[in-house]
């Protein structure tokens, strides 16, 4: 075992830390094109239940996981264990979990250094740099990969540097900004013509569509990539939180955070669709639906930007710087859970540990890269739409059929005596045992339909 683990300092460096990994593209740049594409605030009513309902739930059983067990998701599960039989189960879903974010890493990485890419382009302009601008922006194997690589290694840095210097310091400098950021735009997008139009359509709700089968496994996709289930990142941050804090309360407020600022991204990007049509751009695809996904991103709103003149250098930077800072603060836990797993069940020296992985996922991200058209979907899919729900699932099933009642119970209580007696405790581990499996099994279930 690895000397001393870290922990988090305090519960706000906790808050920043976990918030910082649940915020980032899925927030900012996912929910916004799937609520615009599935009927409005129908789907914005639909998320907010499942997020509480059944995300929230599913999260809290992965933080106990990891603050019972004190150590990586697979030592954490196997500390649960009391047969031969749930410790190969507990490997299966800790490792699992481990493999699922490393795979997630390998296509963030991509698609954050786009990102970077589009912060650049405005600068590159400023200093009159044209042809420089126009490089970065288009698409070619040498871009990705150089952006990709500066991704990592900002990743990297981070984690070399452990818990409290590297996640929670980080994530304590680059939250605040990001919220200033995203709240200074979005005050700039309103005072834009077209913006009224854009938030009657984020904030009127088309409610036929609240049991349409598409939007529900949409909206809880979004909501478990959004939580960072299954993906064994909240069971190692549970891991680094004091037994002494009060794990109810800090799951809820990290949910709250995260449902928070989905909605207000939702303020941004909306509006600032319809302040785009405003000024003549296209915003809707042939077939009638919003334009969403990579062509809002890098196609209609850097349109917009352009049409602002020089204002628009300066929106458009601190679009995109918003985008990346959202985007590291994620991929730094993505990269936590795969070297939190090496350090401490291989022996292998933290710093060490972390650039040999970080290398490892660049290498994966490459072989996307080559062959991106099919390579970045593929383990999107994979990773998101298969993998955290599975996985995320039999956490719920390990907390609810093999972890015992009794210890559940004393890791709740430690920060919280009084949880016997609350509403979280009467409800909770009844819901977590049957309701939350069933229901992430059916939905997903249906999605292979
Ligand atoms: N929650 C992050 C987002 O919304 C993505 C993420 C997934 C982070 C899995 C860590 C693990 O962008």
């Amino acid at each position: 075992m690895a000397t001393s683990r870290g922990e988090f300092s305090s519960r706000i460096g906790f808050i920043m830390a976990a918030a910082g990994s649940a915020v980032g593209l899925g927030n900012i740049w996912g929910f916004p094109t799937q609520t615009a594409s599935n009927g409005g605030a129908a789907f914005v009513f639909v998320y907010l239940i499942l997020a509480f309902c059944l995300a929230y739930p599913a999260f809290m059983a992965e933080l106990l996981i990891g603050r019972y067990g004190q150590a990586n998701a697979v030592t954490s599960l196997q500390k649960m264990s009391r047969t031969k039989g749930h410790k190969q189960f507990a490997f299966i879903v800790g490792f699992g979990g481990v493999v699922c974010a490393a795979l997630i890493l390998s296509f963030y990485g991509i698609i954050a250094g786009w990102m970077m890419s589009y912060a650049i382009e405005p600068v590159a302009h400023f200093i009159g740099a044209g042809n420089s601008a126009e490089w970065v922006v288009s698409q070619s194997l040498t871009r990705n990969i150089l952006f990709t690589a500066c991704f990592m290694f900002l990743t990297i840095f981070v984690i070399r540097r452990g818990v409290e210097d590297g996640i929670e310091k980080w994530s304590k400098r680059l939250m605040p900004l990001l919220i200033g950021l995203l709240i200074l735009l979005i005050g700039y997008v309103f005072t834009l013509e077209g913006a009224s139009e854009g938030l009657n359509a984020y904030l009127n709700p088309d409610f036929s569509r609240v049991l349409d089968p598409g939007l529900l496994i949409s909206a809880m996709g979004q909501a478990f990539f959004s939580l960072s289930l299954g993906t064994s990142v909240m069971v190692i941050y549970g891991s680094y939180i004091s037994k002494k804090e009060n794990l109810v309360s800090l799951g809820a407020q990290v949910t709250l955070i995260d449902v928070s600022i989905a909605f207000l991204a939702g303020l941004l990007i909306i509006p600032a669709m319809y302040v785009a049509q405003a000024q003549g751009v296209a915003i809707f695809a042939d077939d009638g639906s919003l334009i969403s996904g990579s062509g809002l991103v890098f196609a209609v709103l850097p349109a917009l930007f352009d049409t602002m003149g020089s204002m628009g250098l300066m929106v458009g930077f601190a679009f995109f710087v918003l985008m990346s800072v959202a985007a590291l603060t994620s991929s730094i836990s993505m990269l936590e859970g795969p070297v939190s797993y090496v350090v401490e069940r291989h022996n292998i020296e933290r710093k060490k540990a972390t650039t040999f992985i970080g290398i490892l996922i660049f290498f994966m991200s490459v072989g996307i890269i080559s062959q991106l058209g099919v390579m970045l979907d593929f383990v999107a899919t994979l990773a998101t739409e298969y993998g955290q729900p599975i996985i995320a699932m039999l956490c719920c099933v390990f907390v609810g059929w093999i972890w015992h009642r009794n210890d559940i119970l004393k890791e709740i209580q430690s920060g919280n005596e009084k949880v016997e007696h609350s509403i979280f405790w009467k409800i909770w581990p009844w819901y977590t045992k049957f309701v939350c499996p069933t229901a992430i099994a059916i939905v997903f279930i249906h999605s292979l339909r």
